[in-house]
């Protein structure tokens, strides 16, 4: 193969049909792998990338956090290099990694009242330090209690990665209610325990709302039946123990490992330490309670294996990144940070109540709004639709329980500027107006209906293609533009239908 075929065939995604040719000829070249091939391939990367949201500017408020600040892409990109190839299964083999995630989990403690002894681990995101935190109860629950059916206390707003885990790790969620400010109730958690509940949790804050559980209430409820008590503070952990830092602002509610009766708690630095993304802690009370989660074998012929996350081989990457950027931005960068999202969030929530037809959910406590509507007219599924034709990214978030239809708002510190909020109120009453004239998204009474006599079990492929086409979504799983009318009838689905049909679609997108 000449060079010019060689490079468009490694830069088209059809490139495997020619590995059967290429494995017949002895001569196979591959340093001739030039830089144009590289430049081809990362133009066709660039192609791909150009139909993603943006994951800078401000205007992707959720998924992504940008910290708006110049120089943080490139740093994370050469500590990345710098640990290329290093392998985190072996700490005796790679030493670097055992300093880099001291420090980086040393930063955590100190940040978020970890007494001394406070253990901790790096994982690879949110949802891994929410299951191991699970996992590690689970443990901690059959070793020194004896308990063989585990259950775990959830209020209904924690992160799906709860239940995740107990669906993985074999607990029974046990779900409490909100009250009307979208925070549990500690009565409701001490109700709900059993001598099973090897875990109570409380978000700080929960990601649909924003809002901050009462911490201290709940885990001293758990504290006095001899349970363990996790804080997710995934998303908010570092935004709100940096914003207690600044000077002259209201100090949020009490929600680290300060808190008596807390025992664990989780914070992601791919969020609000605007660190590349497979980045989070896990923080134990000590060593103790956080060796319960570790796997050890040595009954096998290959090497002793002790791992402290879900991952064998275990890319270093991510950590470097994260150790260089929490470095870069530092404490006082942090403070600053938290500071100009919290006024950000503040005009905000100020500006979405002059809107005509919008309310904000409950009283947001860290950088997260929740938007819904007071206005039938209005379906803010539409009005995201609006503001995705607006070159914004608001999540949309289905009614659920007492929560209604809403969207969601991150607010990081690429958004959190006066003029650019200014910015974005103005586009949001703008869709509001024009999501009043569209009307809301409509689901046909009779597919409601007929939803509800399915049992998503006992659906075949076939009938769940013949739900989607119902539903709005084509064979090959190609999303309509406007997602409002998907979204209505996704919302007027009973959850374990719809926790059926959205498998096939994802399932039909990766078909090949
Ligand atoms: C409160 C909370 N917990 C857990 C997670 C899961 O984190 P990840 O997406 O990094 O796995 C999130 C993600 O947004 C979150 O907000």
């Amino acid at each position: 193969m000449d060079r010019d075929a060689q490079t468009s065939a490694l830069a088209d995604t059809d490139a495997d049909t020619n590995t059967d040719a290429d494995a017949d000829a002895a001569d196979i070249d591959i340093e001739a792998r030039t830089d144009a091939t590289a430049a081809a391939l990362l133009d066709r990367l660039a192609a791909l990338r150009a139909t993603d949201l943006p994951v800078h500017g401000g205007r992707t408020m959720a998924y992504v956090y940008d910290a708006g600040l110049p120089g943080l892409d490139e740093l994370a990109a050469r500590a990345q290099e710098a640990v290329a190839g290093v392998n985190g299964l072996d700490m005796t083999a790679f030493p670097s990694v055992v300093t880099l995630e001291n420090e980086v989990v040393a930063r955590a403690a100190d940040l978020l009242g970890g007494p001394p002894g406070t253990a901790g681990t790096f994982t690879s995101g949110g949802t891994e330090s929410c299951l191991l935190a699970v996992l590690t109860a689970r443990e901690h629950a059959r070793r020194t209690r004896g308990v063989t059916a585990p259950e775990i206390v959830l209020p209904v707003t924690a992160h799906a990665a709860f239940h995740k885990a107990a669906h993985l790790f074999g607990l029974t969620p046990v779900t409490v209610p909100v009250g009307a400010d979208f925070r549990v109730g500690p009565d409701d958690v001490a109700a709900a325990l059993t001598p099973r509940t090897a875990l109570v949790v409380a978000s700080a804050p929960s990601y649909a709302h924003g809002v901050v559980d009462p911490v201290a209430a709940i885990a001293a409820v758990a504290a006095e039946r001899g349970v363990l008590c996790h804080v997710d503070a995934c998303i908010g952990g570092w935004y709100l123990g940096h914003l207690r830092l600044a000077q002259g602002l209201p100090e949020p509610p009490p929600f680290d490992l300060s808190v008596p009766g807390v025992t664990s708690l989780s914070v992601d630095l791919h969020k609000y330490g605007y660190t590349p993304k497979g980045a989070s802690v896990l923080l134990f009370r000590d060593a103790e309670l956080r060796r319960h989660g570790w796997f050890a074998h040595a009954s096998w012929p290959g090497y002793p294996v002790v791992n402290a996350t879900l991952q064998g081989t275990k890319p270093a990457g991510p950590l470097a990144a994260a150790w260089a950027v929490l470095s870069r931005i530092g404490t006082v960068g942090y403070v600053e940070l938290s500071r100009r999202v919290h006024l950000a969030v503040r005009q905000l929530v100020d500006g979405i109540g002059e809107i005509d037809g919008l309310r904000v959910l409950g009283e947001p406590d860290a950088s997260l709004v929740a938007v819904a509507a007071d206005d039938p007219g209005v379906d803010p599924f539409v009005v995201a639709d609006e503001m995705r034709l607006r070159g914004w990214y608001l999540q949309p978030q289905p009614a659920h329980g007492t929560s209604p239809a809403n969207l969601h708002l991150t607010v990081t510190g690429a958004v959190a500027d006066p003029a650019r909020i200014g910015g974005l109120l103005a586009e949001l009453a703008d869709a509001v107006a024009r999501a009043r004239e569209v009307g809301p998204a409509t689901v046909d009474p009779g597919l409601v209906e007929l939803a509800a006599g399915l049992d998503p079990d006992a659906l075949t492929p076939e009938e769940a293609a013949l739900a989607l086409a119902a539903a709005g979504v084509g064979p090959g799983g190609a999303l309509p533009a406007r997602m409002a009318p998907v979204l209505a009838v996704l919302q007027a689905l009973p959850a374990p239908l719809t926790e059926r049909l959205l498998p096939e679609v994802v399932s039909q997108l990766y078909s090949r």
